[in-house]
């Protein structure tokens, strides 16, 4: 975690005022891979790697943003603008676009930002970049919205202004996320349950290093893919928008009238939705034997009927198995690389973290970076 001292003076140092500091939390996903886009079922948590943002007004009009990341400032001498420039500001400056859309006044300012988020690694560095800017421009100007109307503004500038085209979870948990606790998000109206994490269990994240990006090809491919086969259940029965409507029997009456691979993507889908939804239930219930079958069989669905893995992923998966303390494991995020997320139990956490490290070293020749978190809490200003 970042010194939140250090990061206060960095930004006085170089923009000559005291930051309003903003968290935004990264998140890992549970259950419920590329459902959200189809109005489905998710269930992630936030994680203790989050990034933050400091702001401050200027008198000049400029919008000054500066990444300790990347180690690069950029200054927009004409303030807020109006379309992306493929850079990292395209995040914040996405998020302070929509806002000024919505119909605020953005005055100048300087905005400092740091993060522990992995990127590209699955765990939503963009979504806590949205978020924390997004705080931090609504403080400049006063006003606020609620998290679920706020995370729909997040996803719209990632949408409209980056030109990626994600669905709400990443940044819904990262605003409404809850300590200690996964959450069941039903992504068409918003609606969520809490689910608490028992004490018991840890949440390993192992990163394959394999890079993951969700504005890259595969993403909108597969999203295309499945989005096709749910218009051949829509052409047969009303009420079909999308897959979250279509059932199993709809698939195997209409699938022959499909591309092959579409008729995969949706397979994955339709039953992810089921898995999650169940899953929440296990959780509730305090089921982890369930919760364990319920996370094989999605990543075997998420591999090999949408696949959306990757050797690297699959092995990292497979090496976890038979380790003490193995709950269930995944691969977690938008796929083609990024992490796994490993439910375990806490007392076999830091044993099961170093054995899979080694494992996976020896298999891949990949040094990866495991990681042991807990659920944190969402989006906030900090004091
Ligand atoms: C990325 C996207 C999310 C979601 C997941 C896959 O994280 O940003 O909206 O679609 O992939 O479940």
């Amino acid at each position: 975690m970042h010194d939140a001292k250090v990061f206060r003076s960095m930004h006085k140092e170089r923009f000559g005022a005291e930051p309003a500091i903003f968290v935004g939390p990264g998140r890992v996903n549970l259950i419920g891979e590329h459902t959200d886009y189809a109005e489905g079922f998710v269930m992630p948590a936030a994680i203790n790697f989050s990034t933050l943002a400091g702001i401050s007004p200027r008198t000049d009009g400029k919008i000054a943003i500066y990444s300790e990341n990347q180690g690069e400032e950029r200054v927009f001498d004409d303030g807020v603008q109006v379309k992306r420039i493929q850079h990292w500001t395209d995040y914040p400056m996405g998020v302070t676009a929509i806002l000024a859309g919505e119909g605020h006044k953005i005055p100048g300012f300087s905005l400092s930002i740091w993060s522990d988020v992995p990127l590209s690694s699955g765990l939503s560095s963009s979504a806590a970049l949205e978020v924390a800017t997004a705080l931090a421009v609504l403080s400049l100007v006063g006003a606020g919205y609620p998290g679920p109307k706020l995370a729909r503004l997040c996803q719209r500038a990632e949408n409209e202004f980056v030109g990626s085209n994600c669905g709400i979870m990443d940044q819904f948990i990262s605003l409404n996320a809850q300590k200690d606790h996964a959450l069941l998000l039903d992504c068409r109206d918003l609606s969520f349950k809490l689910a608490p994490i028992p004490d018991h269990v840890a949440l390993v994240i192992a990163n394959t290093m394999v890079k993951h990006s969700v504005a890259g090809g595969d993403y909108p491919t597969r999203r295309r893919e499945s989005e096709a086969a749910c218009a051949v259940i829509a052409s047969h029965r009303a009420g079909v928008p999308f897959l979250r409507d279509a059932t199993l029997e709809d698939l195997e009456k209409w699938g022959s009238e499909m591309e092959p691979k579409s008729y995969l993507r949706a397979k994955h889908v339709i039953s992810e939705d089921l898995r999650t939804v169940a899953a929440c239930e296990a959780l509730l219930k305090g089921n982890m034997k369930e919760l364990g079958r319920l996370m094989a069989e999605a990543h075997r669905s998420y591999s090999q009927d949408f696949e959306g893995s990757c050797v690297e992923a699959d092995a990292m998966v497979a090496l976890a198995q038979d380790l003490p303390g193995l709950i269930g494991a995944r691969l977690t995020g938008g796929g083609f690389g990024g992490c796994t997320i490993n439910l375990v139990e806490q007392t076999e956490a830091t044993g099961f973290a170093k054995a899979l490290g080694a494992r996976y070293a020896e298999k891949t020749g990949i040094a990866p970076q495991i990681h042991v978190c807990h659920a944190s809490g969402g989006a906030h200003r900090l004091e």
